[in-house]
Parts: C-alpha cells; sequence; structure tokens
C-alpha cells in the first residue's frame, strides 16, 4: 500500500502553494524510503511554480534540495541502511546506458528524470519533490551526507552546490585560477565558497550594495558592483571563467571583456533566448566562450559533498517553516534572503 502523506502544491502559475496530500511508494527492490528533515528553496521552484519556463504541469510540489534520514530500504540495497543521512538532488533516475550515463553525467541523459515534474519510468506517475514528508528513490540517486555537516546547511549543497561546482571542475578550477561569480545568491554563494576552496582567486560581480562583507567572508577578494562602469572597466581581461546566477533575462556585454584571452562565461541561471544580447567580437578577438552547465551528476554530486565534508562547506540558510514557503518566494524575488532558505519539515506535521 502506498504510503499518503503531506505536502505543498502549486496548482496553478498564479496561486500560492498549498497543503496537499500525495502517495509515495511502496519501495521496490532498488528503492530507499527517506524521512525529509529539511529541503531547501531553489529559485527553480520558484520558476516551477510560477511555469515561467513553459513546461510545468500541475498539481507540482517543488523542492529538490532535500535531506532526510533513511527509514526502510528495499531487498537488493546494499549502500544505504535505516538511520543514515542521505539527500536526494534534481534527479531521481536517468536510463542508465547512454553516453552520458556512462560517463556519471545523468542530467545530460535524454532520459533523466527530475526530482519533481519528471515522469517515473517504472510506473509512468509524475513525480513529486522535497515538500513533503517522505520521498521514495532508486539507491543511485541518493547521496550520502558526510558526517559533521551540519543537515539544514548542507540541504542546499544538492542544488546550488552542484550547479556551481560541475563548472568548476569542468574548466579545472584550481590554485592560480581567476574565477568571478554574477549575482549572491543560493547559487552565488555557494559558487564563492567552492571556488574559494579550490584554491582561485576568486571575485564577486554584484548589482546590490550592502553585500560586501559577506561576500569576504564566503571567500571573494574582490566586490564589483555591475552597474558601475569604472569598476568594470578596473577589471577587463582579468577572468579565466566568470559563473553568471543570474535568474533573469541580462545583458552579458559588459561581462565579455572581463575574460582572459580562452576565458569562459558558463551561464547557469537564466534559461531562455539571449540573443539581442550577444555580442561576437569579444568572443572573436580573444576566443572567449559562452557556456551553460545543467546540475552535475550523481558521482560529482557525492565528490562535492565529500569535499565540502572535509573543508567543512555549508551554506548560510535562513531556516523557515512550510507554512512561510509563499512568503519566502516573494522574498526572493527580491533578493531578500542570506543566501538560501531552508524549510525544516518538522513545520509541517504541525
Ligand atoms: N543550471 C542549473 O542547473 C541550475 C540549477 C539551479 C538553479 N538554476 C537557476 O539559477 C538561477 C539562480 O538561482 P538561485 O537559487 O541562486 O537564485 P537567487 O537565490 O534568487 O539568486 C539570484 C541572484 O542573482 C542576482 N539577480 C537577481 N535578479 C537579477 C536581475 N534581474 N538582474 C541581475 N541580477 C539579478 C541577485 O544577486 P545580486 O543582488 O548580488 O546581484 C540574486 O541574489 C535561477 O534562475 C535558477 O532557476 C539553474
Ligand atoms: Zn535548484
Ligand atoms: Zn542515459
Amino acid at each position: 500500500m502506498p504510503t499518503n502523506v503531506l505536502a505543498y502544491a502549486a496548482h496553478s502559475p498564479t496561486e500560492a502553494l498549498v497543503p496537499y496530500r500525495l502517495d509515495r511508494r511502496d519501495p521496490r527492490p532498488d528503492d530507499v524510503v527517506i524521512e525529509i528533515l529539511y529541503c531547501g528553496v531553489c529559485h527553480s521552484d520558484l520558476h516551477t511554480a510560477r511555469n515561467d519556463w513553459g513546461w510545468s504541469s500541475y498539481p507540482i510540489v517543488p523542492g529538490h534540495e532535500i535531506i532526510g534520514r533513511v527509514l526502510e530500504v528495499g531487498q537488493a540495497v546494499t549502500k544505504f541502511k535505516a538511520g543514515d543521512r542521505v539527500g536526494v538532488g534534481c534527479l531521481v533516475d536517468s536510463c542508465h546506458h547512454c553516453e552520458a550515463c556512462e560517463h556519471g553525467e545523468e542530467q545530460y541523459c535524454d532520459g533523466a528524470v527530475y526530482t519533481y515534474g519528471g515522469v517515473d519510468r517504472h510506473d509512468h506517475s509524475v513525480t513529486q519533490g522535497g515538500y513533503s514528508q517522505k520521498v521514495v528513490v532508486s539507491d543511485k540517486f541518493v547521496l550520502r551526507i558526510p558526517d559533521g555537516l551540519d543537515l539544514k546547511g548542507a540541504a542546499p549543497l544538492l542544488c546550488a552546490g552542484i550547479t556551481t561546482w560541475s563548472p568548476l571542475r569542468h574548466w579545472k578550477v584550481g590554485k592560480g585560477s581567476r574565477v568571478a561569480v554574477v549575482g549572491l545568491g543560493g547559487l552565488g554563494h555557494m559558487a564563492l565558497e567552492l571556488a574559494k576552496a579550490l584554491g582561485a582567486d576568486v571575485t564577486l560581480f554584484t548589482r546590490s550594495k550592502g553585500k560586501e562583507a559577506d561576500a569576504q567572508r564566503l571567500g571573494a577578494e574582490h566586490i564589483v558592483l555591475s552597474t558601475d562602469p569604472s569598476q568594470m572597466e578596473a577589471v577587463q581581461s582579468r577572468f579565466d571563467l566568470i559563473i553568471d546566477t543570474v535568474p533573469y533575462v541580462h545583458d552579458l556585454k559588459p561581462y565579455m571583456p572581463t575574460l582572459r584571452t580562452d576565458g569562459t562565461l558558463v551561464l547557469v541561471g537564466y534559461i531562455g533566448a539571449l540573443d539581442s544580447c550577444l555580442d561576437s567580437s569579444p568572443m572573436v578577438f580573444r576566443r572567449r566562450s559562452v557556456a551553460g552547465s545543467l546540475i552535475g551528476g550523481i558521482r560529482e554530486t557525492q565528490e562535492m559533498l565529500d569535499f565540502c565534508g572535509k573543508h567543512g562547506i555549508t551554506s548560510d540558510v535562513e531556516v523557515i517553516r512550510m507554512q512561510d514557503i509563499n512568503e519566502a518566494f516573494e522574498r526572493m524575488l527580491k533578493s531578500d534572503v542570506k543566501y538560501r532558505f531552508v524549510i525544516d519539515m518538522a513545520s509541517l506535521k504541525a
């Protein structure tokens, strides 16, 4: 018998999230049943609840920065046992045999199944996310949370952490690299911490005054107000890699000249057309690139979690009750969060 659990769901792009009940399946042989303790609030949850990308289905239970404890496991599961501290990110399944899957890059698999709004490959049900009491996930998509990491602070690693870690690793950031991050929000603050821990010289581009002290504490050695042309001029031809986390349409032209020859600006924030904002000349004259990057694979996510365990890296979180999610979405739109909301799922029982 499936287990009926409490959750919060959006029923249309214009309505607030409200309490909702959903069924979690009985564990299959490879499944892990997880009691959700905390769930981070990603800007993608808001984009999905409000159908910003045009592909949302309703009702939808968002949440893909899931931290919990194992309640039980299917009979074929050997990696996890009841009581283990585990996490689930943006993916819960993939095809397992394409080139992307073989390379451990399940996020680029055509059959990748997202944690919410995806379609289960076995029973064809629509997946529902972590704004809920429990989740049931195949063991291959369950991550181990290193001992010593605070569970609340670890939740955002499952999306904000891996989404910024993956490009840092792909573009081989290390000692001596010059990295810039655009936007100090959920993704941005993880990017600062991770780039710093990898040994890079780190700069923050922000349009907001007043984030300087936080940015420095998180690892930025330099802070550039992106709305000030003289500050932008001072960092021309400086960066090997820029990680751009801005969620909405914005102009890339001011950032491109700040890349060195062969430098790359990687978009992880905005998804959609930016063509009128792109000028090829800084690319042609200095072989610069504009790229994109999507979350990260499961192996890479575990690597990132283990790195964070070793270096004591967690997210700056503001813990909220499930009932406060709609206010949290509004505050996130105003960049009024330092730097990630995390829902304490115990509040859902109340
Ligand atoms: N590629 C992926 O796999 C992936 C994974 C997760 C999330 N995402 C996407 O990444 C984006 C960021 O997510 P998040 O959770 O980090 O969001 P967030 O916490 O809201 O942070 C976004 C930051 O961008 C800056 N910003 C916001 N609106 C802006 C605007 N109109 N113009 C310029 N700067 C603006 C702000 O920083 P300042 O105040 O410092 O300027 C803000 O703090 C979202 O679109 C999300 O869907 C992508
Ligand atoms: Zn996310
Ligand atoms: Zn695949």
